[in-house]
């Protein structure tokens, strides 16, 4: 079972949303180590694996780094090394998302069949 997959625009060709690419780099590190070493990504995992993968844009292409969370089209911006920590221990682990940081909502259409 999958719980949640992260995307993250990290280091884009065009940096429209980062232009410092050292910063995306250093939030997608982070968020690689700090998948690994709190386990979320252990297959035994209860509430389900955490995938996360880089993006090169996700078309918000401001406010960046930018960090789009399914299964809410949950996006956060200014998404920083520090912001990471934060994001995984509040909305990932903790369900609850931080208001403040979210830039954009874009939740799937309900399926019609
Ligand atoms: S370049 Fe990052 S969202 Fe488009």
């Amino acid at each position: 079972m999958i719980q949640h997959h992260l995307l993250l625009c990290a280091t884009p060709a065009k940096a429209l949303c980062s232009p410092d690419p050292a910063v995306g780099l250093e939030s997608w590190n982070t968020l690689k180590r700090l998948v690994r070493e709190w386990g979320l990504e252990d297959p035994s995992r209860a509430d389900g694996i955490v995938l996360r993968s880089k993006a090169d844009c996700l078309r918000i292409c401001a406010e960046g780094p930018v960090l789009l969370i399914w299964p809410e089209g949950i996006v956060y911006g200014g998404v920083t090394a520090e912001r990471i920590e934060r994001i995984l221990k509040e909305h990932v682990i903790g369900g609850t998302p931080i208001e403040d940081w979210i830039v954009k909502r874009m939740p799937f259409q309900p399926s019609k069949r």
